[in-house]
């Protein structure tokens, strides 16, 4: 069994990637009616929108550009990455400091752009949509559903390793085999590292029995600008779509594809228990709000257990 990555592990500082896409062009629909005129990504964990954490997750690993590849309906994301002239003149004339740089921050974090993926043809091909802007270095992946928590430091570790090793990175991590079918799945070998593995095939969303592994890739990957040319010819896979898993499979048997095994916290915001996991775990880790809200949290857990939680028994107050 491979030795996963943890926050205690240390990173380098090897950083010749700068540029960070993010993926946001999807419906949204497991969330409908919320998604119906707002975007998925714009749903609130505790007080700031999902897509907020990852851009803040790049920019703490050092990356400072951050392209946006969304599809119709989605300016509100533009909108919270950008300026707001009239609330910020309105907090700055009431003397409020703390929520004018609330409101600042999303725009402070990294050179933020937006695309467009113009038709919803799959994770590669919006990956394929960033050619032109990512040109030909090397730079990341984050996708909006997998929310890492901001204590962990799993996308520093990947660029040290693509500083070392460099190719494309995935990062990994052991499901249950029921699980596997919602995910791309890596074929590994050990690489002589603690954390770390070669990646020598990959499957999207297999069956538990054609399943080449446990380990799910996980929606962080620092890529090769190699990728774009093989995206161009990759043909419609799973669901019709063009697959990024499908994409990697060709560098991944040429010996270039690592993967980073993790195994510290990550939430599934895509999914509707995972985002109300999210929204605890971190609103209890809050220093603002976790010690009110974590005491409520133990009392209601404890009236679970024994039958006298129902918010209508007055413990929602
Ligand atoms: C995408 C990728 C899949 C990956 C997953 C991680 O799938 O295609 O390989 O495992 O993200 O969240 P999606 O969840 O967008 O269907």
């Amino acid at each position: 069994m491979i030795a996963p990555h943890s926050s205690s592990t240390p990173a380098r500082t090897v950083r010749s990637v700068r540029k960070a896409v993010v993926p946001a062009a999807g419906l949204g629909t497991r969330f409908l009616p919320a998604t119906k005129a707002t975007p998925k990504e714009m749903l609130p964990v505790v007080d700031k929108p999902a897509i907020q954490y990852v851009v803040e997750e790049a920019a703490a690993a050092g990356l400072d550009d951050v392209l946006m590849v969304t599809g119709r309906h989605k300016r509100a994301i533009e909108d919270h990455f950008d300026s707001a002239f009239e609330l910020e003149q309105a907090l700055a004339a009431k003397g409020d400091a703390v929520r004018l740089d609330a409101v600042r921050g999303p725009a402070r974090l990294a050179d933020i752009h937006h695309i467009r993926q113009g038709e919803p043809l799959g994770l590669g091909h919006a990956v394929l949509c960033a050619r032109r802007h990512v040109g030909d270095q090397p730079f990341a992946v984050l996708l909006g559903d997998d929310l890492i928590d901001p204590r962990e430091t799993l996308l520093s570790r990947m660029l040290d390793v693509h500083g070392r090793h460099g190719g494309s990175v995935v990062a990994l991590m052991a499901v249950p085999p029921e699980q596997i079918r919602h995910y791309g799945c890596a074929a590994v070998e050990p690489a002589g590292e603690e954390d770390v593995v070669r990646v020598t095939g990959l499957v999207e969303k297999p069956s538990p029995r054609d399943a080449p592994s446990g380990y799910a890739v996980i929606g962080r990957y620092v890529l090769d600008p190699g990728v774009f040319d093989v995206l161009e010819h990759t043909p419609p896979g799973r669901g019709g779509e063009i697959q990024l898993t499908d994409a990697l499979r060709e560098p991944a048997a040429g010996g270039t594809v690592h993967g980073v095994v993790f195994d510290g916290l990550r939430y599934d915001t895509g999914d509707r228990a995972g985002y109300l996991r999210a929204v605890v775990r971190l609103a209890c880790a809050r220093d603002d709000l976790g010690p009110e809200f974590a005491a409520w949290l133990k009392e209601f857990a404890a009236g679970l257990e024994d039958g006298t939680a129902p918010v209508s028994r007055g413990l929602a107050a």
